[in-house]
């Protein structure tokens, strides 16, 4: 994973910082305007752009022209208010200055501490108008700006929507989501009805309900203000710093692992971890939060590859995989099947017979629920991810709680394997994939696949008449996976900023036993397009004839 590696700036650079930070406090206590100095460097901020590396927070709201913008209407106040400090340090670059206030704003109004990082160059030229939310759409908007655009997470969107608490209370965070009764059910009904004054009331604020994932995050952080304040800082320290400092590139492969079924919690010791591992066994590999988060990572070149799970022999496909990989530019380079087995793991010394519960994902429960009764654990405790029960039992140094995990888990989190191989089903295996920012070459000279989505005009026949293009060449496919997304519009990643959502009534994932090389499987396509609405080729790579 790469560092940040800050730019230097002089001592009076930094003296200058000290005394803008000094003279901002007394500015925002005084006229009560925390609110818009906040708003000032979030549509600073807001504005830039991944792909052209264009906006960010480079000081160019100074400009009249980009004070006109629709969304920044009332922050020339912001600017005129802060101006008369601004002429006192002219050393400072605005870009520094204005993010030093919205970082101010928050210490002001009792919020959490977000470090400042200076060095950050004033733009000549202000963004084009359009590049921040708006706040009459729902969820899939807040992730094409947010995410598309920005290069941030769903935990930011979620954790720096946190933001709007200022509007009505003036103090940070503690209020958000919680009534007297700290009691989210109402909560929640008030964030929907928008009743409730002071607590989230945009459109966008109450997407974050509607969303499954939004809104675990949402209920997280009403429950747990210390979570919030930790992920509020860091997801201000990121929305502060793009652009600003490119993590330094390290040319060993780093692989961004994510645990099998779950996109949260992803822990070391996941089964995906072991897929990295297997794909490639010298790698490093990076935990991470989110399934997006990897896409990005490899996006933004923090890192190389991102091993992500397709489909499982049992469960089925992961579908937020393939949505995701049509909302980013990445390419599948090669594919890992992995058996999964499940081991029983116990602090040293515990047997199998002190032990009274299983602790795991669900899912791996589920998988082992017979082996488990007959070993005669009796309760089940459901967590987020196997690999984070193995942890829990040794940190809690639990005497009669097993986990259900990997034997890697083990090894890192020192537990002894009281059994192994304990899944009900032993034909159990994911599919992982591995993704890229560039395809590999296709090859002819060993098995390849490749890995297609499309869909079609509505009508019979016509999805006869897209497998017929294969059939009629001698093509295999090795899978085949509909999706109706009749109310889940999509927008495209190699579509531009403004594009509109696209409507697909069936989106179908196919896989090719055939490689991109080879002339046939090109005329094949070809075909398809003729009549297909959309097609793409999300990668083409050498199928994993390993053992599972
Ligand atoms: C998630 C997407 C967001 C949307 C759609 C959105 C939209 C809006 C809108 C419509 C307003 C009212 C503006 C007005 O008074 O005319 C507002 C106010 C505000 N927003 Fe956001 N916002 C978003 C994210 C954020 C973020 C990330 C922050 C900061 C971390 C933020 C901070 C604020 C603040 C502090 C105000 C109050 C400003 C004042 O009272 O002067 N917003 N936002």
């Amino acid at each position: 994973m790469g560092s940040k590696s800050y730019p230097t700036v002089s001592d009076e650079y930094l003296a200058a910082v000290g005394k803008a930070k000094r003279k901002l406090r007394g500015l925002i206590a005084e006229k009560n305007c925390a609110p818009l100095m906040l708003r000032l460097a979030w549509h600073s901020a807001g504005t830039f752009d991944v792909s052209s590396r264009t906006g960010g927070p480079f000081g160019t709201m100074k400009n009249p022209g980009e004070q006109s913008h629709a969304a920044n209407a009332g922050l020339d106040i912001a600017v005129r208010l802060l101006d008369p400090i601004k002429d006192q340090l002219p050393i400072l670059s605005y870009a520094d200055f204005y993010q030093l206030a919205g970082v101010v704003a928050v210490e002001v109004t009792g919020g959490p501490e977000v470090p400042f990082h200076p060095g950050r160059q004033d733009k000549p030229e202000p963004p084009p108008e359009g590049r921040l939310p708006d706040a009459t759409q729902g969820s899939d908007h807040l992730r094409q700006v947010f995410s598309a655009q920005m290069g941030l997470s769903d935990k930011d969107i979620v954790a720096l929507s946190g933001g709007h608490t200022l509007v009505a209370s003036h103090s940070l965070f503690p209020c958000m989501l919680k009534n007297e009764n700290q009691n989210l059910l109402s909560i929640n009904s008030e964030l929907v009805s928008g009743e409730k004054e002071g607590l989230l009331q945009l459109p966008s604020d109450k997407a974050l309900m509607a969303d499954p994932a939004f809104r675990p995050l949402v209920e997280k952080y009403a429950a747990d203000e210390d979570a919030f304040f930790a992920d509020y800082a860091e997801a201000h320290l990121k929305l502060s710093e793009l652009g600003h400092v490119e993590p330094t590139y390290q040319p060993s492969i780093d692989v961004l692992e994510l645990h099998i079924s779950n996109e949260l919690n992803g822990c070391p010791g996941a089964y995906s971890e072991a897929a990295a591992k297997k794909a490639y066994p010298s790698c490093h590999t990076v935990p991470c939060e989110y399934f997006e988060t990897a896409f990005q990572a490899v996006e933004n070149w923090v890192a190389d590859r991102a091993v992500l799970p397709l489909e499982n022999s049992l469960g089925g496909s992961i579908h937020r995989n393939y949505d995701l990989l049509l909302r980013h530019r990445l390419h599948i380079v090669g594919e890992v099947r992995l058996a999964v087995r499940h081991c029983l793991l116990a602090n040293r010394g515990v047997k199998i017979q002190n032990l009274r519960s299983a602790m795991s994902h669900p899912q791996a429960l589920a998988q082992c629920e017979q082996t488990l009764t007959k070993l005669g654990i009796e309760h089940r405790e459901a967590v987020d991810d196997t690999a984070g029960a193995a942890k829990l039992i040794a940190e809690q140094k639990l005497q009669d709680t097993g986990a259900v995990a990997s034997s890697l888990a083990a090894q890192l989190y020192g537990l002894d394997i009281l059994a192994e191989n304990i899944q009900d089903d032993t034909d159990n295996v994911t599919r992982f994939m591995m993704l890229a920012r560039e395809p590999i070459i296709p090859r002819t000279d060993k098995p390849f696949k490749t890995s297609i989505v499309f869909s079609l005009e509505e009508g019979p026949g016509q999805l006869f008449k897209a497998l017929a293009v294969f059939a009629l060449r001698k093509i295999n496919l090795t899978k085949m996976e509909s999706r109706p997304h009749k109310k889940k519009p999509l927008r495209i990643a190699d579509d531009n900023c403004s594009a509109p959502l696209k409507h697909f009534d069936y989106l179908f994932y196919v896989d090719l036993e055939a490689s991109m090389a080879d002339p046939n499987a090109q005329n094949a396509l070809a075909n398809l397009k003729e009549f297909a609405t959309f097609l793409r080729v999300l990668g083409s790579y050498p199928t994993d004839v390993s053992e599972a």
